[in-house]
């Protein structure tokens, strides 16, 4: 069996690779069930580019027509701390309006990304609107906000490399969700 890829930054893994496909598998079923019997097909929204590789594995266990569409969203820049306001960097390409859309993310934090896209989204009037996120850290909250699905929650205050997730834009690569090693912020 190959190797595994475990960078001296990273400190524990936190979910291993086989639990996050499985946690994955789980959340394709929640959008199997609860899209079954809409008639267009919903519009799945990834907010790159954190959400790429659970976005990727997600949307190929789909039963059902879906439409691809992505946001850049920009309020990390690379850092440990968020900067505030989240900015939209590229828009959607779709028209939502009247139709199911599902906001596909990597990790909740403080929730402003998620809450500022959601009335951004809300104003071009979907029919409904959900949101899907592969992990949730439940105690970082900012601003209130619940999402619909969430794969995996994590207590306290971990910085998460791995899945999608990055560090100054590294680690994303990385096939499972682990926490940053702080000491190395400045040798990476
Ligand atoms: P929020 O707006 O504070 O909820 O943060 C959401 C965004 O910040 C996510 O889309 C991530 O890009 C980034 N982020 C939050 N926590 C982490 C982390 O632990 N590791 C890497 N990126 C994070
Ligand atoms: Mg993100």
């Amino acid at each position: 069996m190959a190797t595994k890829y475990l960078p001296k930054y990273v400190k524990r893994i936190l979910v291993d690779s086989n639990k996050v496909k499985a946690g994955i598998t789980k959340a394709a079923n929640w959008i199997n069930k609860k899209y079954a019997h809409c008639k267009k097909p919903p519009i799945l929204l990834a907010i790159l580019k954190g959400a790429i590789p659970f976005y990727g594995e997600l949307v190929m266990q789909i039963k059902k027509d879906i439409v691809f569409d992505f946001i850049v969203l920009s309020s990390f820049r690379g850092q440990l701390k968020a900067t505030g306001k989240p900015r939209i960097v590229t828009d959607i390409m779709t028209d939502i309006q009247g139709r199911d859309v599902i906001v596909v993310e990597d990790v909740i934090d403080s929730a402003r990304t998620l809450s500022v896209l959601c009335k951004y989204l809300k104003a071009r009037k979907p029919k409904s609107l959900a949101t899907i996120a592969l992990v949730d850290k439940v105690d970082m909250r900012v601003v209130k906000f619940k999402p619909d699905y969430v794969c995996f929650t994590l207590k306290g205050n971990p910085f998460l490399v791995g899945y999608g997730l990055d560090i100054k834009e590294i680690a994303r690569n990385l096939p499972y969700i682990a926490e940053f090693n702080k000491k190395y912020i400045n040798k990476i």
